[in-house]
């Protein structure tokens, strides 16, 4: 046992937990992924493993994703990402639901499915239904030779190195860079975003382990807000946009690994019901990311403020530095608003990891969970 202990020890590389070791490894997760996808002149994505035809491409009416857990929330960003800059519509769906809905989807559909592991039984079993149909399979997937990248049609990789945490963080990460890539891609083939826009998100998305580094710095911060609520028995998390896709995984990190309860919510679905759980004192984590979406988001901040709620709000830096913003601000380091999900993850999954230590959970093996779900 003592080896063993010691092996484990090793291989955390001093870090206390593999969570916190791979929450760190972002920013070359990041970079590793990015690497040769970007031209030298960021005016386009390299992605010739796709081995998706020209023609495909510009007939394509409908792309579909699938996932679990983690990698379902990269899909719903992903969704987002490709709406925008591909114009196509975009159907992102769990894959124990896609599985079993008799899915609408045929040949010259385009089906992405998306596993840190690539052997997750629902999703391998989504796949085989879409390809059953017809459907061109491209697999986003962290481990090479898995299950689901032999299945696929074509395999998307991401190079985030072995995640041993049952918390998935840098994966998931590594998935939305992906997903900007793929999305970037599919633009450009189909001549869809002026190539003034894809330059400027690919720089952008170039630099973006900068900014990675820069929360990971900050960590400390984040740290004495877990600390403050560790104890609580639920928060919100809100969001409109991407930064509702967001508010998903952090409510899924918080959830998984320090058992608190927590749910994310888009912001201006609150109203609508939830808003009678807001007393006071509940803590609401509001994401605030969007310039075309600020006003709404710091309106719904004061509709929670106004029921009691404390409210810590991630922004970037800038932002109306004002009380009316929420009782805690966490700013995030500038840049391209629509890459804003990459770092405001980061935050997220810092706050988790603390809220996991200070409770004394076992942060890397939590109850109930396994790393991979190969059974059903
Ligand atoms: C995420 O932190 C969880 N460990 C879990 O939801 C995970 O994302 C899900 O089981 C999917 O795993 P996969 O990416 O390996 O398919």
């Amino acid at each position: 046992f003592q080896v063993h202990w010691e092996a484990e020890q090793a291989e955390k590389a001093g870090y206390d937990h593999f969570m916190l070791k791979e929450i760190h490894e972002q920013p070359r997760a990041l970079r590793d992924t990015l690497r040769g996808r970007i031209d030298d002149d960021c005016r386009r994505a390299v992605l010739d493993e796709l081995n998706l035809e020209p023609g495909f491409v510009k007939n394509l009416n409908k792309i579909f994703v699938t996932a679990c857990g983690t990698a379902f929330h990269a899909g719903v960003v992903g969704k987002y990402i490709i709406e925008k800059l591909v114009r196509l519509p975009v159907e992102v769906d769990i894959a124990s639901e896609f599985r079993y809905r008799d899915p609408l989807i045929g040949p010259g559909d385009l089906v992405v499915v998306v596993s840190q592991s690539g052997e997750t039984a629902d999703t391998r079993a989504a796949l085989r239904e879409a390809k059953s149909r017809g459907a061109r399979v491209v697999a986003i997937t962290n481990v090479v030779g898995s299950s689901i990248a032999r299945e696929a049609d074509s395999v998307l990789y991401t190079w985030a190195g072995p995640e041993i945490a049952v918390a998935s963080t840098k994966a998931y990460v590594t998935q939305l860079a992906a997903f900007y890539l793929l999305a970037v891609w599919l633009a450009g083939e189909r001549g869809a975003l002026p190539g003034e826009e894809r330059e400027d998100l690919l720089r952008a998305l170039r630099e973006l382990h900068h900014g990675v580094g820069q929360i990971l710095a900050g960590a400390g911060e984040i740290a004495a807000l877990a600390r403050r609520y560790h104890q609580r028995h639920c928060l919100f998390f809100i969001g409109r946009g991407l930064d509702y896709a967001v508010a998903m995984e952090g409510s899924l990190k918080l959830k998984e690994i320090s058992y608190i309860h927590a749910e994310a919510y888009a912001a201006g679905e609150l109203k609508h019901g939830t808003l009678a759980l807001i007393t006071e004192g509940v803590p609401v984590i509001a994401l605030a990311t969007q310039p075309e979406l600020f006003e709404k988001t710091l309106s719904n901040i004061k509709e929670v403020k106004a029921r009691g709620a404390e409210v810590v709000t991630l922004t970037f830096q800038g932002d109306h530095d004002s009380e009316e913003l929420g009782d805690f601000r966490v700013y995030l380091p500038p840049t391209h608003p629509f890459l804003a999900p990459i770092l405001t993850v980061v935050p997220l999954q810092l706050f988790a990891y603390y809220a996991a230590v200070y409770r004394g959970c076992s942060v890397d093996k939590p109850r109930n969970l396994a790393k991979s779900v190969t059974v059903e």
